[in-house]
This record gives structure tokens, sequence and C-alpha cells, in this order.
């Protein structure tokens, strides 16, 4: 083996590139900053205190970067933790939740599921999770805010495989009674770990002293209760509970579940110790010419998102692309599949812990941002000149968020038509229009309300139309056909009243709904009709 590619494995065996898929407010950022503590990245977590009232107004990482007065800012961070590098992929939660939060998905190789111990799964962790199912890629479970009372731990285990669909894997139980858990037992090392108090507030790594679980002296500072509980529950998960089954794991069909909680820093060493020994480095990936190896020394990487105004003095477009195989060096060219042509990578960017700073080199796993004059687009794939390959294309996801849309002034609504007819071909909004309706106004969907401000805006600068938004209660699109063809009509269906009936841009029929629930109905009333998540 050349001396090159030998130190490209190295470099792949050892990264780990993941997302965080949560709901707001289970602790995505208080976990990110405490495994960058872990990773010695920050020395002080800062207090989170005072941050609520910017909370909603700005993306969660620019917060951590605030507080900290340090620059995490934005798409990806990098860190190290012995021998390994580390790249969390952020996902926007709060009003920044948008296609890109679902995009970023398709660029990890692993996904950390935060569930809030007292809420259980939320809508937003359901939403994410369904994407990261699509793409078998493994998920680890982190149930968070365990120093308070929430719900017992096998009730969320069941609530996961309920409303999930996944069966879980507990690698890690707490020791105590609810709300006041001590410690947690390591199943994997067959130890009990037990926390001295925090006192720092979480802004310390916390002490923990380990026991061998037949060793008597953690019996005596647990007391007997809590010794007799742990007994009997680790003899439940040993009967009753799945085995311990790598190759599931590796598949996504089965979660590895931690107990912690991010803000006393309960559980979190831990949770990263063994998340790094079990999740993947680097996966393969399809194309078009077949299954690309990181490994391979030909440099291959796709856009995942593409990001404008990241620096308001400047209007700079950033352009992710995450490597999937070979060395990517400072000043290469690379062949732009969709364009067909050679281009210059000449100021790269990646995002340290510290601070943005140009790179010289990365490596399959690595996120790399890149300067963008309008020449990316999502899921563009980029490689070497001797192996031009394309990956595959990246799938639509239907909107979630509708509203109405009207020109102000119906004097200028020729500009509004060729506005909206526009800007929605860009793909981050798409447009419908109610049965029945004209031009006068539209029906607007997109995957995050941030769309529609962006929308407003653009119309608003770059066409001079002034709009009123009314936003629609429906959280649903459902494409409508008929097995054997024959045209689906608003008159031809049932129940059809509870919810909106429309065409998209493409004169397809659709039907906006309030949630699933109500779908169920419509599919019941309407047995031989199909609804299709995106048009065939
Ligand atoms: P997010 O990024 O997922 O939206 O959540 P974030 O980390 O911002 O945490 C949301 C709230 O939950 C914060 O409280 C945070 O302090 C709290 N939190 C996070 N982890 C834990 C935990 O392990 N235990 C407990 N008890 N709380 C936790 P906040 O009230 O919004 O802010 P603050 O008053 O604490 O600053």
């Amino acid at each position: 083996m050349s001396e090159q590619l030998a130190s490209l494995e190295q470099e792949i065996k050892k990264r780990r590139t993941f997302a965080i898929i949560s709901h707001p407010d289970a602790g995505k950022t208080t976990l990110t900053e405490k495994l960058l503590l872990y990773g010695g990245a920050i020395h002080l977590a800062g207090s989170i205190k005072s941050r609520k009232t910017q909370r909603h107004a700005v993306s969660d990482w620019m917060e951590i970067e605030k507080q900290r007065g340090i620059s995490v800012t934005s798409s990806v961070l990098q860190f190290d933790y012995e021998g390994a590098r580390i790249n969390i992929l952020d996902t926007p939660g709060h009003q920044d939740f948008s296609e890109d939060t679902y995009r970023t998905l398709m660029a990890v190789d692993s996904a950390v599921m935060i569930i809030d111990a007292a809420k259980g799964v939320e809508a937003q962790t359901k939403k994410l999770f369904r994407v990261c199912k699509e793409r078998h890629i493994p998920i680890f479970t982190f149930v968070n805010k365990l120093d308070r009372y929430g719900k017992a731990p096998l009730d969320l285990m069941d609530e996961i495989e309920r409303v999930l669909g996944i069966r879980s894997y507990p690698m890690n139980w707490p020791v105590g009674v609810e709300g006041k858990y001590l410690g947690v037992y390591d199943r994997h090392k067959n130890q009990v770990v037990l926390f001295a108090e925090d006192t720092t507030h979480g802004q310390e790594a916390r002490q923990a002293d380990a026991f061998d679980i037949e060793d008597e002296a953690w019996h005596r500072r647990v007391g007997d209760n809590a010794y007799h509980n742990l007994q009997d529950d680790i003899d439940l998960l040993n009967e009753a509970g799945e085995p311990f089954d790598r190759a599931r794991i590796d598949r996504g069909e089965l979660t590895p579940m931690f107990f912690g909680s991010a803000m006393t820093n309960f559980g979190v060493q831990n949770f990263l110790e063994e998340y790094l020994r079990l999740a993947p480095p680097p996966a393969p990936r399809e194309s078009s010419v077949g299954l690309i190896e990181p490994q391979d020394e030909k440099f291959s990487a796709f856009v995942f998102k593409i990001q404008a105004n990241m620096n308001p003095a400047h209007r700079d477009r950033l352009a992710f692309i995450r490597i999937c195989s070979g060395k990517f060096t400072r000043n290469m060219s690379v062949w732009h599949s969709r364009a067909e042509k050679s281009i210059k990578l000449a100021q790269p960017q990646q995002f340290l812990a510290q601070d943005r700073q140009i790179i010289d080199e990365a490596y399959p796993g690595d996120i790399v941002g890149l300067f963008d004059p309008g020449i990316f687009g999502i899921g563009d794939t980029l490689c070497d000149e001797g192996k031009k390959l394309a990956f595959a294309d990246f799938p639509v996801f239907p909107p979630e968020k509708f509203a109405r849309v009207q020109a102000k002034d119906t004097m200028k609504r020729k500009q509004f038509v060729k506005g909206m007819e526009e800007l929605t071909q860009e793909g981050a909004v798409q447009l419908f229009r109610q049965a029945g309706a004209g031009q006068e106004s539209y029906i607007v969907g997109a995957v995050g309300v941030l769309q529609f401000e962006v929308l407003e805006y653009r119309l608003k600068n770059e066409y001079n139309v002034e709009i009123l938004m009314q936003p629609q209660p429906y959280e649903v699109a459902r494409w409508l056909a008929f097995p054997d063809k024959r045209e689906v009509t608003p008159g031809g269906l049932k129940g059809i009243d509870r919810g909106m009936f429309v065409y998209d841009r493409e004169e397809r029929p659709v039907l906006l709904v309030n949630n699933e629930w109500a779908l169920g109905w419509i599919t019941e009333n309407n047995p031989d009709l199909r609804l299709l998540t995106a048009p065939e």
C-alpha cells in the first residue's frame, strides 16, 4: 500500500461526522457545548443563563458564539477527542428550521437524537428521525435532563419504540430514584459510575467514581433501595430487553440509548466515549459509477447546503461540501458534474471550534465551506477529472408550513405574478394554486417559516412588490392520484372540505390537511385514492 493511501485510511478511520436531531429546548446547544468542553475545545462551559430573550431570534450556535465570545458559527464544528476527529453538523431548529435542516442529514454518517426525559418524543424529533431512518444510518439516543423529574426510563424506551418504531438498547441505566439520580450503571464496562455533586453548575467536567458492579462500596454509597432497584432493572433488561447487536445498530434498526444530563455533565463523557467507539467512520456512497469508497484516492464531494449572507458586512454565499472520497487540497481543480466544467477551489474554509479558517487539506467525512459566486446548487457533485461521477439526487422534502400570499397593491399584479413564478422556481418555496382560484393569490408551502420571510423580503427588494401573507393551518401536503389514472377532482372525493384542494405548478392535484390524523380520515373515506409525499 502506498504511503499516501495509508495516511488517507488513517484519516478516514478517525473521523466521526454526525448531526444532533432534537426538538427545540431538548438540550442540543447544551450538549454540543459540553462535548466541546470534554474535547478540550473550550475550557469552561459558559453559564447558559440569560439566553432566553434572544434565543428565538438567532440560531442556536450563534448563541454559543455570543456567550462564549468565540466563533463556533454556523454549519459545522470540528474538534479532536482522544485520537478521533469529530465533525458535528448543525441542524437548525427554532425559527431556522428549514429544508436545510433535513439536507444536513444527507451529509452525516450517524445521528444523535436528544430526548427530553420529561417530554419524551416530540414533533420535530419525529420528523428528523424519519429522514435518518430512511437513510438507514445509525442513531444514538441521549435521554437528557435526568437531573430533574421525568418519565421513567422503561416508559421512555417504550415510547421510542411506539412512536418512532425503533427498538432501543440502553447502554447505561440511571442509579437512584427519579429526579435524584446518583449515577449510571455502564452495561458495557459492567461498572457503576457515581457522580460527585455538581458544584460548578456544569461549568467543568464532572468528578465521577467508577466501581465494579461486584464492589460493595457503591452499594454503601447509594443505599439499599437504589441498590436493589438497580439489580432488578439490570435483570429485567438482560432478560426482556433487546440483545446488543452491532449489525442492527449499523443499519439504524436498534438505537443505543444513554441517560444523562447535559447541563450537569452527568453521563456526558461516558456518552462521548461510547459514541466514538460505536459510531461508524465515513461510509461509501452510491454514485452514477457505482459505490464510491472513502478510501478511493480520487476526490469526490457533494454540496449539501448553500448559505447566503453569512457575513452581513458583505453579501457572500457559502456552499458547504461533504467530502466523500480522496484528499482535498487547497487550490485543487475539480470537475463540476452538473455544469460540466473544471473549477478551482481557491478559498476553502473550515470551521474549527476556535475560528473559521482557511484550510489546506481535508478528508472524507469533513465539511468544507467554499465561496460560491453562484455556480453551485444543492446536490451538485464535485469530483476528480480522472473519475467523473455524480452522486444520487437529493430527496425532495414535502412542505410543512403554508400561507396564502397576495399583492398588497392590486395594481402590481403583473410584477407579483412574475416574482412569485421566478422566486419559487429556485425550490426553497413551493407554489400552489387553490382549486377555482386565479392568479390574484397563491398558496405557498415550505419546510420552515423562515423561507416565507425570505420570499417576502426578496419580492420587495427584487420585484418592488409588497405582499400580504396569511398563514394557513395545514401541516401536511399529499399529491393525489388514482391507480387507474382517472382525473382527481375536488368533487370526486369525500371529506375534502377538511383540508384545501390545490394544484402544484405542474397542475397536479394536491391536498393540504392539518395533520396525520386528518390524513387517516381522508384515506378511510376514499379507499382507492393514493396519497403521495412527492409527485410521481
Ligand atoms: P436546544 O438547543 O435543544 O434548543 O436546547 P438548549 O441546550 O438551549 O436547552 C434548553 C433549555 O434546557 C435551557 O434552559 C437549558 O439550560 C436546559 N437544559 C439543557 N440541558 C439540561 C439538563 O440536562 N437539565 C436541565 N434541568 N436543563 C437542561 P433555559 O431555561 O431555556 O435557559 P437557561 O435559563 O437555563 O439559560
